[in-house]
């Protein structure tokens, strides 16, 4: 997620949900925010982008999302994500906002099927490493302007042959203003079924759902009421890096607001010279929740401009707690 799954809020998640602990953790996949092709193949962007590259040992499987509207500019930005090491490369054929649609790019890609399916090539034939093939993947939604649009859609996308597709149960239209269609997430699975043969074929696409959930076990009914291989968690996640654990832990305030001043700090020592603290906002909203005079606490964390300033109003606010 844009200025969202960055290197620090990533860290935090394995840190907290277990990947990386002892090699295999709870079985979830991290991906960077999205990043453009253009940017990332031209030499002074990519020294703009460089740190939304950036991962830890830590934080695998670790997949590069990127978008654009470029064929050549795909495989060459596949194959930079390949040469970093990355586990895989996803395409953002989802994205509603003006800036990206007002450049044919992300969920414009819905109305020129020929273009994304061109795209998925180019990235898949750049997404090549010493000999290491990495899985491509597309994300994106049921349709333009009507969720009728989803079979056609997804048909054309596996066709292609990728790895997996998520799909976000609403159409671009839609935004995110209405509730997540999962009735539609089922069908995808039937249409994935029907094309393999019903076969649990090796290398088949994964359809991977997504679309407001709100815990592990919702993810988990919902994974058995469509027969999707697996759910994204996006707004959910906010503010609980434990959000992936199988164990049901769950932190009091204090330590909720520990954990946020780490996060805090994280970001500051890796991404501070690059991005603003401001970007912290939306984290600490999600952290002060669900605990007494945690309004209060958040109002005066949404002026924040420094990790320094954070940590004193915490340290204020603990006093009296
Ligand atoms: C702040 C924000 C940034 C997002 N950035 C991206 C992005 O870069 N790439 C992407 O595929 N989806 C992005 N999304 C969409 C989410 O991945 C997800 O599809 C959507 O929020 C619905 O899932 P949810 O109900 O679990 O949040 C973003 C969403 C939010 C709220």
């Amino acid at each position: 997620m844009e200025e969202v799954t960055d290197f620090a809020f990533r860290e935090m998640f394995a840190r907290y949900s277990g990947n990386g602990q002892q090699g295999t953790g709870n079985g979830f996949v991290m991906f960077t925010e999205f990043i453009n092709t253009d940017g990332l193949t031209h030499p002074e962007g990519y020294k703009k982008l460089a740190i939304d590259l950036k991962y830890s040992e830590n934080q695998r499987p670790i997949v590069a999302q990127i978008w654009g509207n470029r064929p050549e500019k795909f495989l060459q930005a596949a194959k930079i994500a390949a040469d970093l090491g990355f586990d895989g490369v996803d395409i953002n054929m989802g994205c509603p906002q003006q800036k990206e649609i007002g450049l044919g790019a992300c969920a414009a890609l819905i109305r020129q099927p020929k273009l994304a399916q061109e795209i998925i090539l180019a990235t898949k034939e750049g997404a090549v490493s010493a000999g290491r093939r990495m899985p491509v993947s597309v994300k994106t939604r049921l349709g333009y302007s009507k969720s009728g649009e989803m079979a056609g859609w997804v048909e054309n996308l596996l066709s292609c042959g990728i790895a997996a597709l998520t799909l976000h149960a609403r159409t671009k239209q839609e935004m995110s203003k209405v509730p997540a269609n999962w009735e539609k997430i089922k069908e995808a699975v039937e249409i994935r079924n029907q094309a393999t043969g019903n076969r649990q074929q090796e290398g088949r696409t994964l359809i991977i759902g997504n679309g407001d959930i709100k815990s592990r076990e919702e993810g988990l009914k919902r994974i058995q009421e469509t027969g999707c291989d697996g759910v994204m968690v996006a707004r959910g996640a906010f503010g609980h890096p434990w959000f992936f654990r199988n164990d049901g832990y769950q932190l009091g305030a204090k330590e909720r607001l520990r954990v946020m001043l780490e996060h805090a700090e994280l970001f500051n020592q890796e991404l501070g010279q690059y991005k603003s603290f401001v970007i912290m906002r939306k984290h600490f909203k999600a952290y002060c929740s669900g605990f007494s005079g945690a309004h209060e606490l958040r109002a005066k964390l949404m002026e924040t401009k420094s990790f320094e300033e954070t940590k004193s109003i915490v340290a204020e606010y603990l006093k009296t707690a």
